[in-house]
């Protein structure tokens, strides 16, 4: 069955999920990665006697939840509600498929809330070895539910052996879960490194040798992060199904992307090396700014080519990207694609109700027979089931209107009859002949022309 439609104009849904997606992660990164920082540095500052230091962490873990629990909570609830209306198959599918899973996450986010707080507004108030090992729990229960969302993010781009066997410890150490789940942690790390050196740039502390401190500390994750996540990126990449692969080389756009990807990730580390590592007097807010940003844009550029290789099935082999399910596609070519859904069957029934046939079915030849602006509005309709998952209408991301520029009505008929023969990383069009005719309609009256005035010679 599917879900209505939701239209988010010019960016298309799932570079809106993708939006929300990076800024997430940014911050849930840093939850996971500073966490674990925390922890050791807290340790050190105990064992070292360091009370400055000490007091230091103390400022760092309030910036810490301010921007972890608060902004990442706001996030992730937004993801949430982007994936399930964007793409409600597929998040129901996923939700079935490791209900276990999602508790376990629960019960880890619960902990993590309660650890993080106790960890702060009983600072000084708890012996010191206590006070450690609710810093501990804090950061192992945030790895963990990395660990847990990465299995099943992972899942969607490599379910593995699972489509055979359905068995939830099959599907959760899934092909791409081991190099996912060492990137991450690599970001995550190399991510708190820039917080904390960021943070500690516009700290207020006259102490030149506690800011020396600081900056060589908060380098040490960083780095290992850096290799971590070259090692889990390289391992993704040769875990990725041949056709996320190929979706990965034939787009330009991603080709730039992982580009970035390397090679902002070797400037971090050789910034963060032969800057403070090296020179623990080298901090300011212009470097540490410079530093943050190469750092985002690496992390950033990471999610997005995670998301974009998705096609054409959103969970691979389980959910098409257009939110039909694989084995649904027959069945709405004999059937036909708005006769099988409840929301589309209800719009006809209330737009064009001279099209319903006896018994209440959708006749799908009369439809044909409407007036030219019902069949270009119905046309719209299956455009917005079908192609709006990936392309804007007219302006936008990957519109259609210029996708199709000075194309002949020939030519976007057999795009519409067979996307996955155009291209690989489209899902098949799941409806009826006359499903095709009313689709190409609206499709040529939204195609631009050719450009006014061009004139290649040779062409015809
Ligand atoms: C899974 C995502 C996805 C879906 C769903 C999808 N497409 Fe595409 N389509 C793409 C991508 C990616 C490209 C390459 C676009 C680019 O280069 O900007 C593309 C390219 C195209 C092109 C240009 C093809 C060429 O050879 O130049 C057309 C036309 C097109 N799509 C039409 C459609 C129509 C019509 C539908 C709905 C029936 C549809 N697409 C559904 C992802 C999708």
């Amino acid at each position: 069955m599917h879900y209505p439609w939701w239209y988010v104009p010019f960016l298309t849904s799932p570079m809106l999920i993708a939006l929300i997606a990076v800024i997430h992660v940014y911050v849930s990164m840093y939850a996971v990665g500073g966490g674990l920082f925390l922890a050791v540095e807290t340790a050190y500052a105990y064992r070292s006697t360091n009370s400055r230091y000490l007091a230091y962490l103390k400022e760092h873990t309030w910036f810490f939840i301010l921007v972890t629990v608060v902004f990442g909570a706001i996030t992730g609830v937004g993801i949430w509600w982007t994936i399930g209306l964007a793409s409600p198959l597929a998040t129901e599918a996923l939700i079935h498929i490791f209900v276990f899973g999602w508790a376990m996450e629960y019960v880890f986010f619960v902990l993590e809330i309660v650890s993080a707080f106790i960890f702060f507004y009983f600072w000084g108030r708890l012996p010191p070895r206590t006070h450690q090992t609710i810093g501990w729990i804090y950061g192992i229960s945030a790895w963990l539910s990395l660990v847990l969302i990465t299995g099943i993010t992972a899942f969607m781009l490599n379910p593995g052996t699972w489509i055979e066997r359905q068995d939830f410890w099959v599907g959760f150490f899934n092909p791409q879960f081991l190099p996912q789940t060492i990137a991450r942690t690599g970001g995550a790390l190399l991510l708190a490194s820039l917080y904390v050196y960021l943070h500690a740039a516009f700290y207020r502390a006259d102490d030149p040798e506690l800011r020396g401190l600081i900056s060589t500390r908060s380098t040490r994750p960083g780095l290992l992060g850096a290799v971590l996540v070259t090692v889990g990126g390289v391992w993704w990449y040769l875990a990725l199904p041949a056709s996320a692969q190929a979706a990965l080389a034939a787009a330009s756009a991603l080709n730039i992307l992982m580009v970035i990807i390397f090679a902002a990730t070797i400037v971090v580390f050789a910034m963060l090396y032969f800057g403070p590592y090296r020179n623990p007097e080298w901090i300011t807010p212009g470097f540490a700014l410079l530093l943050f940003t190469f750092g985002l844009a690496a992390i950033g550029a990471g999610e997005f080519v995670r998301e974009a290789v998705r096609k054409p099935f959103i969970v691979y082999g389980v959910v098409l990207s257009s939110q039909i399910l694989p084995e649904e596609v027959e069945r709405f070519r004999s059937v036909g694609y708005l006769e099988s859904g409840l929301w589309t069957r209800a719009l006809v029934a209330e737009r064009f109700p001279g099209a319903l046939g006896g018994g209440g079915t959708i006749d799908e030849a009369a439809l044909l027979a409407l007036p030219e602006s019902d069949r270009l509005e119905a046309g719209r309709v299956l455009f917005f089931n079908a192609c709006n998952d990936c392309h804007s209408v007219a302006d936008g991301y990957s519109s259609v209107a210029e996708l199709m520029r000075g194309w002949t009505p020939e030519m976007i008929r057999s795009v519409v009859e067979h996307p996955e023969r155009a291209q690989f990383f489209m899902p098949p069009f799941a409806g009826m002949p006359e499903e095709v005719d009313l689709l190409t309609e609206y499709l040529v009256s939204i195609a631009r022309p050719y450009p006014p005035g061009l004139q290649i010679p040779g062409g015809g």
